[in-house]
């Protein structure tokens, strides 16, 4: 018999990057007592990978900015799938947010008469980043883990959750184990918060770290929630793709907002090439004027590197295909180039874009003041999610909240870069608030031995196998699968593939055998964490099958156009009475009249 120690919390966190912080310190500061599950080390999140800055309509650059603008560029971004009213708070608060965060401490970038420096993006009508360097996501986990560990949170660092724990249909806990020693452990709570972040891990090429594999999208599944709009994953455009060992590391998209240009083998700036109609009036369709943009014109268009990331990467990716691409698979992406415009380039580039010049210089032994980095998508960010209630945070379970990028709804079919930090902070904040008000009005439950004994007796299952396959290889050929079958570019043969291979690697992985012990164990953890990546794994290829037309991130070849009449829905996905994977289309909410009218007067 497994013996495990028991925590009591009235709201429990789980996942301590960016979102979980603010989550937990909010619920803290509503006088609750609070527990934070982090898979890893505290401060090693996936917010540190949001490299180029947090959007927030501060309009400290450009006095025209204001939330309504930021509202529009959100749902533009996300084709309009977005749930309007969290775009609606999210843009209405941001610039709170931010201001808050620099208030604890946060050091960002000055204009020269000292407000917060704010920089050009992808998508955003205005310069609207926030940001510190190319160091904006680790700068405000720094900020929010020193915030929080004053106001008496209680971290659990390397403790992997592995089951939500309810009672009747409440949540009432979880059951996790210690990575260091394997122990379980019992959080009996009156709320949690899911803030696991990603699943990047379900991919090959991708700029997550290990930790991301889709855990709480996982875990609230299987407890019942809901969730939505799983065929929308962020490929970033940039992405490292030489050497081999760092393939997919993020290049921050900050590069192209201080100017940096993407070209082919053959020198072309191709992203003139293609600029949607959505899009036209915005961007310039010469270099001179994207440079004058970039340099603060406020007539000017904005380059073409700047527009949408699913865009910019489709582009490169038919560059590649076309056979147009650099040595590695890329193509190349130039910042040196500002030196014809500027004189003191190399300095301005080492200030504005210091971690990109130490990565390059340090991975790739490219200088890149005076050389072109060699770029390619790279699995960033899911957009789908858990289905959260836009005000309070609660998914469809009672007592069970969710925020940051397990968290769905912002936005929509594509995700503005630079927005992740806002969602966080702002729907963290909201998530911390309202599950420390849920957890006044609810008491703790019974734990249930019999549930927890077999959940612990199967997780314990991959070392009593005496035949059995390496879990790490199963791990590897889903990622490989999904980057072939469920990528960038789909079509319906393909993703049917994708479905039955998966059928294949569920069976594989069911009979996964680890050896050795509990203690630091990655082969263990490998085998429990790929029953959460095959669960998104499904639900992706499953809605991305529903899906029959193009739109943000989700691109056919063989419904390569946008259908508006048939294609105004959230495809829905949830676990079955018999544990079956189940999809439907839920139409678009109506959208509030007076937000309708703000869009149609920004166009
Ligand atoms: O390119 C970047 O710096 C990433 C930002 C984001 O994903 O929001």
């Amino acid at each position: 018999m497994n013996t495990y120690d028991t925590f009591d919390y009235d709201v429990l966190v789980i996942g301590a990057g960016g979102a979980g912080l603010r989550a937990a310190i909010e619920a803290s500061a509503h006088g609750v007592r609070v527990g934070l599950i982090c898979k890893s080390l505290l401060g090693k999140a996936h917010t540190v990978m949001a490299e180029g800055g947090v959007a927030a309509a501060l309009s400290n650059v450009d006095e025209r900015d204001n939330w309504k603008v930021h509202f529009t560029d959100t749902m533009r971004g996300g084709q309009y799938l977005n749930n309007w009213r969290m775009a609606e708070l999210h843009a209405k608060e941001a610039p709170d947010r931010v201001r808050e965060l620099e208030a604890w401490g946060a050091l960002f970038d000055r204009t020269k008469d000292g407000k917060i420096l704010q920089r050009n993006f992808g998508g955003h009508k205005y310069p609207r980043l926030a940001h510190v360097g190319d160091r904006t996501g680790l700068e405000m986990i720094r900020t929010l883990q020193d915030h929080g560990i004053h106001q008496g949170v209680s971290v659990h660092m390397e403790f992997t959750i592995i089951s939500l724990l309810k009672s009747g249909d409440r949540v009432s806990g979880a059951l996790g184990y210690d990575r260091e020693r394997g122990r379980f452990n019992v959080f009996r709570a009156k709320a949690v918060v899911l803030a696991t972040g990603g699943v990047g891990r379900a991919y090959k090429i991708t700029s997550n770290s290990w930790e991301y594999t889709g855990d709480g999208h996982a875990l609230a599944y299987r407890a019942g929630a809901e969730l939505i709009d799983m065929e929308f994953l962020q490929f970033h455009p940039t992405g490292m793709v030489w050497p081999p060992s760092v393939q997919g590391i993020l290049v921050t998209e900050g590069v192209r907002g201080e100017g940096g240009i993407l070209l082919n083998k053959e020198g072309r700036r191709f992203m003139f090439d293609d600029i949607p109609d959505l899009y036209r009036n915005q961007t310039a369709d010469n270099e001179e004027e994207g440079w004058r943009y970039t340099q603060g014109d406020r007539n000017a268009r904005r380059p073409p590197e700047l527009l949408t990331r699913d865009h910019v990467a489709r582009c490169i990716v038919r560059e590649i295909k076309a056979g147009r691409g650099s040595p590695h698979g890329g193509v190349f992406l130039d910042i040196s180039w500002i030196k014809e415009k500027i004189p003191n380039a190399a300095e301005v580039i080492k200030k504005k874009l210091p971690s990109m010049y130490h990565q390059f210089k340090k991975l790739a032994d490219i200088d890149i003041t005076k050389e072109p980095m060699e770029v390619g998508p790279t699995t960033h960010y899911m957009m789908g999610g858990i289905r959260v209630n836009a005000d309070t945070q609660m998914s469809t379970v009672p007592g069970l909240f969710a925020a940051g990028e397990c968290a769905a709804g912002l936005h929509g079919a594509n995700r503005l870069g630079g927005n992740s930090l806002s969602d966080l902070l702002v729907f963290g904040k909201r998530a911390g608030e309202h599950a420390a008000l849920f957890a006044k009005e609810h008491g703790f439950e019974t734990i249930d031995d019999a549930r927890i004994k077999s959940i612990v007796d199967e997780s314990l299952r991959p070392f009593e196998r005496t035949g059995g396959e390496n879990p790490f290889q199963v791990q590897y050929d889903l990622q490989d699968m999904m980057q072939d079958l469920v990528g960038i570019v789909r079509n319906e043969a393909e993703m049917q593939q994708a479905v039955t291979e998966l059928k294949k690697l569920q069976e594989r992985a069911q009979n996964v055998k680890v050896v050795g012990n509990r203690e630091y164990n990655g082969g263990w953890h490998t085998a429990l964490d790929l029953q959460n990546l095959l669960a998104v794994s499904e639900a992706i290829a499953l809605a991305a099958l529903q899906r029959k037309e193009s739109r943000g991130a989700h691109f056919r070849e063989d419904y390569p156009a946008k259908d508006d009449q048939n294609g105004k829905f959230n495809s829905v996905v949830r676990i079955s009475a018999d544990g079956q994977m189940e999809i439907r289309k839920d139409p678009l909410p109506e959208i509030r009249e007076d937000l309708k009218e703000i869009i149609a007067e920004m166009k």
